[in-house]
């Protein structure tokens, strides 16, 4: 039967319902970061889970079987045994502040829509231009994603490099275009699709034996483009790729960048984060000279989904980007106002991300950073070497970040039938649940693919997936 609506804000069963659902959840936090007596994920097929969930019923006095249900069948990233895709196992103290944003719903789009989660977005926004080395006249905001993210920051590319008023004019016939690495994330590529600049809006650049972008190439493509009819308005680096974790030479691309006097952006919305590490702050050296970074919180940085910082090195290049006239919400359109950030955003309504990630730093420090992204990655090349004292396995690449590709290489099978006995690895491992691991395509070659995003993730648990995968074929 349906609530009435003085029913749905009735507080009493809120209370109590609340209580318990922390209860659950902290000892759901304790079991799954031990991995006792659970799958890391219990498979079942996309229309059984419809309906299971179709006549479900649920009992408002007590939500608990409910959310047990929830839980039980969801993919567990505490699990030590989850080590695939790059979402991040969060803080639980997020998880309380996410809470709290959810009942106050404060929407950002104005400072008068979210005055406090405002303030903390521009002290978030600086613990990340610092550690970037952008000095003061770095800036930024939090938007929804990477994804996202990295469509705004070329947006922002194409209005300071476009030498017009592109948000009047709109496209005006001449081919733009972005250099990329072959291997960037493919959000580069719907990027330039969005923006109206079709298949010839990226130009990919050929990638080396360890699928960094070839820098040597930078020339001669660029002389491509310009035959072509092509203008390079950006060119971007991967701070890391996503399916081998591979880190462009932001250094020599700066210096591309700046020879030709184009927009320089890196996508570190994976590897960013080792600018919180002394050990592997060195792989993104050049960084700070990049006109736009793109960082998510919601993968290194133990933050909930989703959580991205877009900053500038310079300043007022974030407030280029959109020039909206929204005179409900803004009174001087002119004005940049720091504290309305909906001018800069590709959102209008925006999630209060800032309040999750400025409670983590209060709680717990920047230091945790480096630490979390120092223990995956060292994790990364122990589980590197246990591979490579296995002589039936074969790495794709010495891992760089905390991303592991390797597979089942038998010599005596064809490249066809290896690819099959991978792809046939993985699917049995996702339906067992006792791992959660995924796969790539390399150059022709399916790998199994893991990322290590569980700090409680160990020597032993990795000893016995190599095991499992061995057995299973
Ligand atoms: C390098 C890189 N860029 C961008 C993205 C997209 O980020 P999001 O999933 O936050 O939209 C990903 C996601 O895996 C990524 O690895």
């Amino acid at each position: 039967m349906a609530s009435s609506i003085k029913e749905v804000f009735d507080t009493g069963n809120f209370r109590d319902n609340g209580h318990k659902l922390v209860d659950l959840l902290a000892d759901y936090i304790d079991q799954a970061k031990a991995g006792r007596d659970m799958p890391v994920l219990r498979w079942v097929n996309p229309d059984e889970q419809v309906e299971f969930w179709k006549n479900y019923s649920v009992d408002s006095n007590d939500l608990t079987p409910f959310f047990r249900d929830v839980i039980d069948r969801s993919i567990h990233l505490l699990h030590p045994r989850y080590v695939g895709h790059q979402l991040t196992p969060t803080a639980p103290v997020t998880a309380l502040a996410a809470f709290l944003a959810g009942v106050i719903n404060n929407g950002m789009v104005g400072y008068e829509m979210g005055s406090v989660s405002t303030a903390m977005e521009k002290l978030a926004v600086r613990v990340f231009t610092e550690a970037l080395g952008f000095g003061s006249e770095g800036d930024g905001f939090f938007t929804s994603g990477g994804t996202l993210a990295n469509l705004t920051a070329l947006l922002s590319a194409r209005k300071s490099v476009a030498g017009r008023n592109i948000w009047e004019e709109g496209n005006d016939g001449k081919q733009l275009t972005v250099m990329v690495s072959a291997e960037a994330h493919y959000c580069i590529d719907r990027a330039a699709r969005i923006m109206g600049l079709g298949s010839d809006g990226v130009m990919l650049i050929e990638t080396n034996s360890d699928f960094q972008m070839k820098v040597e190439l930078l020339e001669e493509s660029w002389q491509k483009a310009n035959q072509e009819g092509r203008e390079v308005f950006a060119i971007v680096g991967s701070a890391c790729t996503t399916a081998t974790g591979s880190y462009d030479n932001l250094e020599a691309i700066a210096g591309f960048a700046a020879e030709k006097n184009i927009w320089f952006h890196v996508d570190g919305a994976h590897g960013g984060p080792v600018i919180f590490t002394e050990k592997y702050r060195h792989l993104v050296n050049g960084i700070h000279l990049a006109d736009s970074v793109v960082i998510d919180c919601h993968k290194m940085l133990m933050t909930q989904a989703l959580t991205t910082a877009l900053l500038y090195k310079r300043k007022d290049q974030s407030y280029h980007t959109f020039q909206q006239d929204a005179h409900y919400l803004w009174q001087k359109d002119a004005d940049p106002e720091w504290f309305n950030y909906g001018k800069r955003t590709f959102e209008c309504t925006k999630l209060m991300m800032s309040l999750k990630f400025f409670t983590l730093v209060k709680v717990h420090g920047i230091e945790v950073f480096g630490e979390n992204v120092t223990v995956l990655y060292d994790l990364a090349r122990t589980f590197a070497d246990l591979i490579r004292l296995r002589s039936r396995f074969e790495l794709a690449m010495e891992p760089q970040s905390n991303i592991v590709c390797f597979r089942l290489a038998d010599p005596g099978l064809t490249i066809e039938v290896q690819n099959q006995l991978n792809a046939m690895i993985r699917k049995q491992i996702l339906e067992e649940g006792e791992f959660y691991i995924v796969q790539t395509t390399l150059r022709g070659k399916v790998f199994l693919r893991t990322t290590l995003m569980n700090p409680f993730t160990t020597q032993e648990h990795l000893v016995q997936l190599l095991d499992r995968i061995e057995e299973v074929v």
